[in-house]
């Protein structure tokens, strides 16, 4: 595609020879609307130099600037330089690019050659896959997908919660109240009750805590073959339930790797700290002071010697780097971890490793129930499982109801239903708390999924009525209308908003700007006929159709959201 962005820094530089292109480029603004151009140039920089007030040199500028073919006017306003983009090349470029990408129009090769681990979703063996879970897997999906995108032979990692005292405390209550037919009836519900009744008794009881740290322990000494069997069993329940929820998300992993697979990794990362003399002794404990960074210490092995997530954490990383070479590693966890993270890999830092900086914790906010905070141990949970079903059902009632005759009517519910609760996880800024509500959730008014799956099957149908074919003569200069530009500039601006999206490690900005192409989408269909005008301006439109139908589909893959061709 035309970078008009690059064309406008050529124009300048050949007027001010004394600024380099990249500078210039990097000082192009976007004006806050189209009546005052496509792109800015402020002339403040440039007072020193020209000895002037910038208004004057904006104005002595634009005159002298010549537009070519890239830009019909250029104009000051004030200080700065106004570009207006020449409408028929960028209809051109935009609609050329997308029609020989077609589907990778806004990829590029940029990460080429180079690693990228994505860690996500991570639930708890044992634990219900609950409502709080789904905004690191949706999130992480989504990042992975973006990364791949550019490039990036991106690796999808699950580190399941799968070690730890609540072992102990499982396996300890299993043996005193547990029925094994009754469990696998229903593991993970079976195995929340176990645990959420075991933490009551223990407020009563001390001594129960005693047995669930004794069975833990047995457990990573590794040589209690019950112990071990009853870890294995539960893990394989859980793992079974959680990949009905990946199933339905469509997610795969490329490894399952969870917190025991570091087990037998942490010795030798624990000797290597000792050998540099950075483990203290603290009330039995070995710790890493991080005073000097204003943290709590890290707490490496507890008084019994048995160790810890963030010891987990620490080899973890050691097995990545050495077993992947990767370019980045990124962690999609909630906030409430953010000092976790900053511990562990202050520590990898000073173990003396510099690929301690691209250890990336990418957080998120909270999310509560309207009736409160979320807490397993209280079995206060909202099941993923559910919330997808549920979306699914209501999804169904509503094509009885509108569209009883639509083929396929199961899987598009399910599409749209599973698309529906997905787009909402990621349309705000991920670090944002949110309260979940069903009402919301399941909504299919105004920026939800349903909406904009919606009009991509809108213009797919269009699409199938004017026997669109992508070898049809188009004739660029004929989409002038007003809403016919809006879509293009946004389909225009779409690959940049990808590598935003990546850069910041905000799939939501794909989330707000396919939903903006939705409604200009829309606007433009309710104003400007299409099948029927005259052929040429109707092939036209077509390929305006083609190109935001095969953007909003690429955006919506990228969320891990499916796009059906009717609805
Ligand atoms: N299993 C943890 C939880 O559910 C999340 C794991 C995050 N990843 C990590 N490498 N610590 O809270």
């Amino acid at each position: 595609m035309i970078d008009f962005r690059k064309e406008v820094a050529n124009c300048i530089s050949k007027v001010v020879p004394s600024l380099g292109k990249e500078e210039i480029e990097n000082l192009v603004e976007i004006p806050p609307n189209y009546d005052m151009g496509d792109y800015a140039f402020p002339c403040f920089r440039l007072a020193k130099e020209f000895k002037k007030a910038p208004n004057l040199i904006a104005e002595e500028l634009a005159e002298k600037i010549d537009g070519g073919v890239y830009f019909n006017e250029i104009k000051n306003v004030g200080p700065y330089i106004n570009f207006f983009v020449n409408t028929e090349k960028l209809v051109e470029t935009v609609l050329n690019s997308v029609m020989e990408e077609k589907e990778k129009f806004g990829s590029t090769n940029i990460g080429k050659g180079r690693k990228v681990l994505v860690e996500f979703s991570s639930p708890n063996i044992a634990k219900p896959f609950h409502i709080g879970h789904i905004r690191s897997t949706v999130i992480g999906n989504s990042l992975y997908k973006i990364f791949r995108f550019q490039g990036f032979d991106s690796v999808a990692l699950n580190h399941l919660g799968d070690y730890g005292t609540q072992f102990g405390m499982l396996i300890a209550a299993y043996k005193k109240w547990g029925d094994r037919e009754v469990i696998e009836e229903d593991p993970i519900n079976e195995l929340l009750k176990l645990y959420v009744r075991f933490n009551k008794e223990a407020e009563k009881d001390e001594s129960l805590r005693e047995e669930a740290r004794y069975w833990f322990k047995e457990l990573e000494d590794g040589n209690n073959q019950e112990a071990l069997e009853l870890w294995q069993w539960m893990r394989d329940i859980s793992l079974k339930e959680f990949n009905i929820v990946y199933d339905m998300l469509n997610i795969k992993f490329d490894s399952y790797a969870g917190e025991s697979f570091y087990s037998d990794k942490m010795p030798k990362v624990i000797e290597e700290m000792e050998e540099k003399g950075m483990l203290k002794e603290s009330r039995g404990a070995m710790i890493v002071d991080l005073e000097e960074y204003n943290m709590p210490p890290a707490l490496i092995t507890k008084s019994d010697g048995s160790t810890l997530y963030t010891t987990r954490d620490i080899a973890a990383a050691f097995y990545r780097k050495e077993h992947y070479d990767f370019y980045k590693n990124i962690y999609v966890v909630a906030s409430e971890q953010n000092l976790h993270f900053k511990q562990w890999i202050k520590v990898v830092e000073l173990m003396g490793y510099d690929w301690a900086k691209d250890c990336i914790h990418v957080p998120f906010g909270m999310v509560s129930l309207e009736e409160g905070k979320l807490s397993t141990r209280e079995g206060k949970v909202v099941f993923l499982e559910d919330v997808l079903n549920k979306a699914v059902e209501s999804t169904l009632a509503i094509i009885e109801e509108r569209n009883p005759d639509l083929e396929n009517k199961e899987e598009v519910a399910k599409q749209v239903g599973i698309g529906a609760v997905v787009f909402q996880e990621l349309f705000n800024n991920r670090i944002k708390d949110y309260v979940f509500s069903w009402d919301r959730t399941l909504s299919f008014e105004g920026e939800t999924g349903p909406y904009v799956q919606y009009t991509h099957a809108r213009a797919n149908s269009l699409l199938d009525k004017g026997e669109f074919s992508l070898a049809n003569k188009v004739d660029y200069s004929l989409l002038i209308a007003e809403e016919e530009i809006n879509i293009i500039r946004l389909l225009y601006q779409f690959p940049e908003i990808v590598i935003d999206a990546m850069e910041k490690l905000e799939p939501s900005f794909i989330t707000r700007h396919i939903t903006e192409i939705a409604k200009a989408f829309n606007k433009f269909y309710n104003s400007c006929p299409i099948l029927t005008v005259e052929k040429e301006l109707k092939n036209a439109r077509l390929m305006l159709v083609f190109a935001t139908k095969t953007v909003i589909r690429t955006g919506l893959d990228l969320l891990g959201i499916e796009a059906p061709n009717r609805m």
